[in-house]
C-alpha cells in the first residue's frame, strides 16, 4: 500500500515553488517537482519543458507510472512580459500562453481520472491582475485571466467531488520573474514568497469540507 503524502508542483524552481518545496518537505510530503532545471535537493524532479506537448507528456506518463497517488497539484510555472500593446511579438505570445495558461490545461486534463480517484486538489496561481487591467501588462495580464476563466470551468468539472479546485492570485512579491522578462520593477513593497507559501499551505491544510475557491493576496503599502 502507497501510504505516501505527496504534492506535485509545477514549476518547482521557481521563487514561488522553492518556497513551496520547503514547506512540503518539512511536512513530510514526497515532494514531486516539474521544472526545466533541478529544484532544491529532496524534491523528485522530472525534467519538464512547459512549453513542450511532449515533454509535459513524458512527465505525465512518469507520474501515472511511478507515483500515481497524489494529494495535491500546485500549478506554479509562469513567465512575465512587459510591454506595450503595439509591441507585442508573436513568439513571446506562444511562448507566455504556453507556460501560463495551456501547461497548467494539459496537465491538469492528463492526470484528470487520478485526480477524481485520489480526490486531489488543484491550485493554480493566478495573479491580481487577473482582476483588473494594468500598463503594459496585456499580455501577462490576458494569460492569467484566461487561467482565471478556465479554473471556473474546472470547480465546475469537479463540483460533485472531493477535490478542491483553488485559484491563488497573489499581487507582486519579489522573485526572479521580472528580471528574465527583462523588465525592471522597484520590489521593496513587494510581498515575500515564504509568506505566500504559508498562507497556501495553511488553505490547504483546511478540513476538506472547506473549499477557498478563490483568494486575491493584495499587497498592503501603507507605512
Ligand atoms: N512574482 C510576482 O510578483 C507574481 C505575482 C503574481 C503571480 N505570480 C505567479 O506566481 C508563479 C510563480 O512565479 P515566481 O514569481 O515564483 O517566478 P519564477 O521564480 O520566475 O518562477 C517561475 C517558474 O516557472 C518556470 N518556467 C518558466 N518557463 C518554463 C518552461 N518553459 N518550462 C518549465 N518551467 C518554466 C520557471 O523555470 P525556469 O527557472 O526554468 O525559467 C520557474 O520555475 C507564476 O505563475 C507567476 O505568474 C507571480
Amino acid at each position: 500500500m502507497d501510504n505516501v503524502k505527496r504534492v506535485i508542483i509545477v514549476g518547482a524552481n521557481g521563487t514561488l515553488g522553492t518556497e513551496l518545496c520547503k514547506l512540503f518537505i518539512d511536512k513530510r510530503y514526497e515532494v514531486i517537482g516539474l521544472s526545466r532545471s533541478y529544484p532544491i535537493s529532496d524534491v523528485t524532479w522530472i525534467h519538464t519543458d512547459l512549453t513542450l506537448e511532449g515533454s509535459i507528456e513524458d512527465s505525465l506518463a512518469y507520474i501515472k507510472r511511478e507515483c500515481p497517488k497524489f494529494e495535491h497539484i500546485i500549478n506554479c510555472g509562469g513567465v512575465f512580459s512587459l510591454k506595450p500593446i503595439s509591441k507585442l511579438d508573436y513568439k513571446e505570445m506562444e511562448n507566455l500562453f504556453r507556460v501560463n495558461l495551456m501547461a497548467p490545461m494539459k496537465v491538469v486534463s492528463g492526470l484528470m481520472k487520478l485526480i477524481k480517484k485520489n480526490e486531489a486538489d488543484i491550485v493554480n496561481i493566478g495573479s491580481s491582475i487577473s482582476y483588473k487591467a494594468v500598463d503594459g501588462h496585456s499580455l501577462y495580464g490576458a494569460s492569467k485571466w484566461g487561467l482565471r476563466g478556465y479554473t471556473k470551468h474546472l470547480q465546475l468539472e469537479l463540483e460533485k467531488t472531493k477535490s478542491r479546485v483553488i485559484y491563488f492570485s497573489p499581487a507582486g512579491f519579489k522573485s526572479g520573474l521580472f528580471k528574465k522578462a527583462k523588465a525592471k520593477m522597484d520590489m521593496r513593497t513587494y510581498m515575500d514568497a515564504k509568506d505566500l507559501a504559508g498562507l497556501l499551505l495553511s488553505i490547504l491544510e483546511l478540513p476538506k469540507s472547506m473549499e477557498v475557491s478563490d483568494i486575491l493576496i493584495n499587497r498592503n503599502c501603507k507605512k
